[in-house]
């Protein structure tokens, strides 16, 4: 499963990015005001860092200004790839901008068929948005089932990139239903190799090389 990183934010990035095990990240506009910093800098700095796919989300709602200002993105680098919303004036942009070659992510998908739509219109990534799904009493793991379940019927090479994931289950039940991505904020990110048994069984290592004057000596 690849690890992106749901953050707009380029200082956590590179520090997030330093365990190697970044493979992208995902931007959206309300995470881009929460850096408080211009959005296609912001954009230019995380491309720097992160070699892997970085998603930018349009603001225009039309078609031709979907297009535009995804273009306007892609010039930032070569591993931008362009966030539509899911609505038919984003599927028209995806089919376009898939067209030329640029990578397209479809965000807001909440339903297995807008994820066949998007399949169709030849999104490299959809995003089922699981935990607001949970948050409205529906099961965004199931969504994703659905997904990963229509996609290998028909053989489509969209990814399946879980989004608006809450916790480190999430992550997990995600990994089972066969997602191919994870976009991840970063506290659940530095969340997901903790244990309590992990921290006290390194303790006990520790002590009792100590204790025995156990040492690994230079070569
Ligand atoms: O990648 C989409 C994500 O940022 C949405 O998450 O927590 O706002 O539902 P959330």
């Amino acid at each position: 499963m690849k690890f992106f990183l749901d953050t707009a934010d380029p200082r956590e990035i590179a520090k997030l990015a330093e365990t190697g095990l970044v493979d992208g990240v995902t931007t959206n506009p309300s995470l881009a005001a929460k850096t408080g910093l211009d959005y296609v800098e912001a954009l230019q700095e995380i491309c720097k860092t992160v070699k892997g796919p970085v998603s930018a989300e349009v603001l225009a709602t039309d078609t031709d200004g979907m297009i535009k200002e995804g273009k306007r993105f892609a010039k930032i680098a070569k591993n931008i790839a362009i966030k539509v919303p899911m609505t038919w004036d984003g599927m028209k942009a995806c089919r376009v901008l898939s067209g030329e070659n640029l990578m397209v992510n479809v965000t807001l998908c909440f339903s297995a068929v807008q994820a066949l739509v998007a399949a169709k219109a030849g999104a490299t990534f959809i995003s089922p948005f699981i935990g607001r799904l949970d948050d409205a009493g529906q099961d965004g793991l199931t969504l994703i089932r659905e997904i990963r379940a229509i996609y290998d019927n028909f053989d489509y090479q969209t990814q399946i990139l879980a989004a608006s994931i809450r916790s480190v289950p999430h992550v997990r039940d995600s990994a089972i239903a066969g997602a191919d991505v994870a976009t991840i904020p970063s506290d659940i990110f530095q969340k997901m190799i903790s244990h309590p048994l992990t921290d006290k069984g390194l303790a006990a290592f520790i002590a009792d090389a100590k204790k025995a004057g156990v040492r690994i000596r230079d070569e």
